[in-house]
């Protein structure tokens, strides 16, 4: 965890604001690849991830932006009203779930309103390395559209928006059906069209197909009934029904850091030692899930009596 300084807010479209963060000293960041995120730890209790729209290779800063939701459970409304330059922030990561492919021939990217963040530094990395993409943005409105400047003198990028006169929601399987086999294809978006990307790519092998998820797909594993050992101490904790592994551990007073407690966001992913776990996250691949090496404790139980986990 490091505590970053605000250096600028920037109005990118209604309710929509970028963050550029620095550190406090001048020392450089750790260092990202194109589609990671950071969690900023809100002194309000809450975590949230933000994906990182700034060029891959940059360490002096992070860029975000927060499109203030009014389903929000709180924290986006909280970063508008409090987060103004100067103000310092804790942020955890970064880190990525969502890693572009650099070898592919030819990448498409679909982004639906804020998911847009990261597949501007994705898409960045690809024109340096002179790699054949495009991108389709899909929106309401012209006017409600974030980056437009820095995207719309890009002749690989699509504008689709719904609520103009005559617009209509973009039809994502005719879109995924005009490109050749082998193409790559990225969704960031709001849950249906992530729903509607997934079924139209239900049937291309899985390492051309990425999604970034907001939400769990599933609820968390609190059948509870295992014990966890801790290989490191070899503490034994008993998971009870109607228990995470990760309350589990959090009543025991072990301390492990997490962020979405839903399995979208990587930052409680713990090496297994033993045991069969119940994958619940929408993280790991299918040849990950397979391994079972590694989980997400904040949502996947076990499907052997006992854990033992490289804590
Ligand atoms: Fe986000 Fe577990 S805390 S995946």
């Amino acid at each position: 965890m490091i505590d970053l300084r605000i250096k600028s807010a920037t109005w990118e479209a209604p309710n929509i604001v970028s963050y550029e963060l620095r550190s406090t000293d001048g020392s450089l960041l750790p260092e990202f690849t194109a589609g990671a995120h950071i969690d900023l730890k809100l002194p309000i209790g809450m975590t949230r991830s933000y994906s990182l729209l700034n060029q891959q290779g940059e360490r002096e800063r992070y860029v975000i932006a927060v499109q203030r939701d009014r389903t929000s459970r709180g924290g986006s409304k909280w970063i508008h009203q409090n987060l103004k330059p100067g103000e310092i922030v804790s942020v955890n990561g970064p880190r990525n779930n969502f890693k572009v492919d650099e070898e592919a021939d030819k990448s498409v990217f679909i982004a639906g309103g804020i998911g847009i963040t990261p597949m501007l530094s994705m898409t960045d990395r690809l024109k340096c390395l002179k790699k054949d993409w495009e991108l389709v943005f899909c929106a309401r409105t012209r006017n409600s559209t974030p980056f437009m400047e820095r995207l719309q003198s890009d002749a690989r990028v699509h504008f689709n928006f719904d609520r103009e006169r005559g617009g209509t929601f973009l039809d994502i399987a005719s879109v995924i059906a005009s490109y050749g086999p082998r193409t790559h294809f990225y969704c960031c978006g709001p849950t249906s069209m992530l729903e509607s990307f997934e079924s139209a790519t239900v049937h291309l092998p899985r390492q051309q197909v990425h999604i970034e998820y907001f939400s769990a797909a599933e609820p968390p594993a609190t059948a509870g009934g295992f014990k966890i050992v801790l290989a490191k101490s070899g503490l034994e904790i008993d998971v009870v029904a109607g228990k995470t592994i990760l309350e589990a551990l959090n009543d025991a007073g072990i301390v492990i850091p997490y962020s979405c407690a839903e399995g979208v966001c990587g930052t409680c992913e713990t090496t297994i030692l033993e045991g069969i776990p119940d994958h619940r996250d929408r993280i790991l691949t299918e040849a990950e899930r397979a391994a079972n090496n590694k989980m997400m404790i904040c949502c996947s139980g076990a499907k052997s009596d006992r854990l033992v986990l490289d804590i």
